[in-house]
């Protein structure tokens, strides 16, 4: 298991986050252990730490990683979204901070064999949690052109989204479309031939997001997450969220937004009808993102952005 390279943003992460001696901190994305070592080091031995991730290699790895700080990390399998459940089961009330640090871990893309990255040719699986039915290869090979193009279009901003999906329907009629490689060189094809080695990132690179985030319903795990995220927070606790995608950063802008407002009656209505409070208060106003030496070190550091808000 390859869990390397320092955690995203860390030092901004772990200042915002308030760590101190005593606090009980959820870090929602384990990966590999990274933030959730530097929190422990701050929080413990008096505070708790409770680690989630959906996938379970990240469990074991984290188990590693974390063995020294004994009985006061406490490591669970299982999707963010259910935080609500996960303490409840815990028997945990409030939590004085939450950690998401969102998309892929390293490990995915170097060492998990599960075809997240067209850089190796692996077969088209693309779960985070391998318990999950639903795999790409399902997707790619069963899902009607029309499907394909808005998942192309809707989580990979694709321009040609229409092109792949009709040119991918095409190849699959030879027969099941199952690796990486296969899947990069039938968005390569399609692709214009002028825009193909125009720009950084490879065509495919976008149809691997997009597909990505289709197969671990990562939108709607975050939704779900800033619905039921704010009745596990105590008073004075921080949420910290960083995103690599613009729609999961929108969600969570606005989200914060919201939770900051005093009132979200129209603007028209002369008294305030709608008993709305302020429940949040926003502590990053801008996005805050990763310093040009870290991105120098870590490109994956370039589309980070992090977010802070602080519950009232
Ligand atoms: C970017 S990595 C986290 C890296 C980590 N902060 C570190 O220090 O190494 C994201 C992790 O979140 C996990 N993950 C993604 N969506 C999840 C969800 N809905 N519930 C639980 N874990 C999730 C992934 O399996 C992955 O291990």
């Amino acid at each position: 298991m390859q869990y390397r390279h320092t955690p995203v943003m860390l030092r901004e992460t772990i200042e915002h986050l308030n760590c101190s001696k005593g606090k009980v901190i959820a870090d929602c994305t384990l990966g590999g252990a990274g933030h959730a070592r530097a929190i422990a080091e701050r929080i413990l031995p008096e505070g708790l730490l409770i680690g989630i991730d959906r996938d379970r290699d990240a469990l074991k790895n984290a188990e590693s990683v974390l063995f020294s700080f004994g009985s006061r990390v406490i490591l669970v399998n299982d999707n963010f979204a259910n935080l609500p459940a996960v303490l409840s089961g815990l028997g945990i009330d409030l939590i004085d901070g939450a950690l998401l640090d969102l998309g892929l871990s390293y490990y995915h893309i170097d060492g998990s064999g599960r075809g997240f990255s067209f850089m190796r040719n692996e077969p088209l699986d693309m779960r985070m949690d391998t318990s999950q039915d639903l795999t790409a290869a399902d997707i790619v090979n069963r899902e009607s052109e029309e499907k394909l193009a808005e998942i192309f279009r809707q989580y990979g901003e694709e321009r040609y989204a229409a092109k792949i999906a009709r040119r991918l329907v095409a190849a699959r009629s030879c027969g099941p479309v199952e690796t990486s490689r296969q899947l990069a060189s039938i968005v390569h094809e399609a692709y214009p031939a002028k825009q193909r080695h125009k720009g950084k990132t490879d065509p495919a690179t976008r149809v691997f997001m997009a597909l990505r985030i289709a197969v671990n319903g990562e939108l709607e795990n975050l939704r779900i997450f800033l619905e039921s995220v704010v009745s596990c927070l105590a008073k004075g606790a921080r949420l910290c969220i960083i995103s690599f995608h613009s729609l999961e950063d929108r969600m969570v802008k606005q989200k914060m937004r919201f939770w900051e407002k005093k009132c979200v009656c129209p603007p028209d209505l002369p008294v305030c009808a709608c008993n709305k409070q302020q429940e949040f208060k926003i502590i990053t106003k801008k996005a805050l993102v990763a310093s040009p030496e870290e991105v120098k070190a870590n490109p994956m550091a370039r589309s980070a952005k992090l977010r802070v808000a602080e519950k009232l």
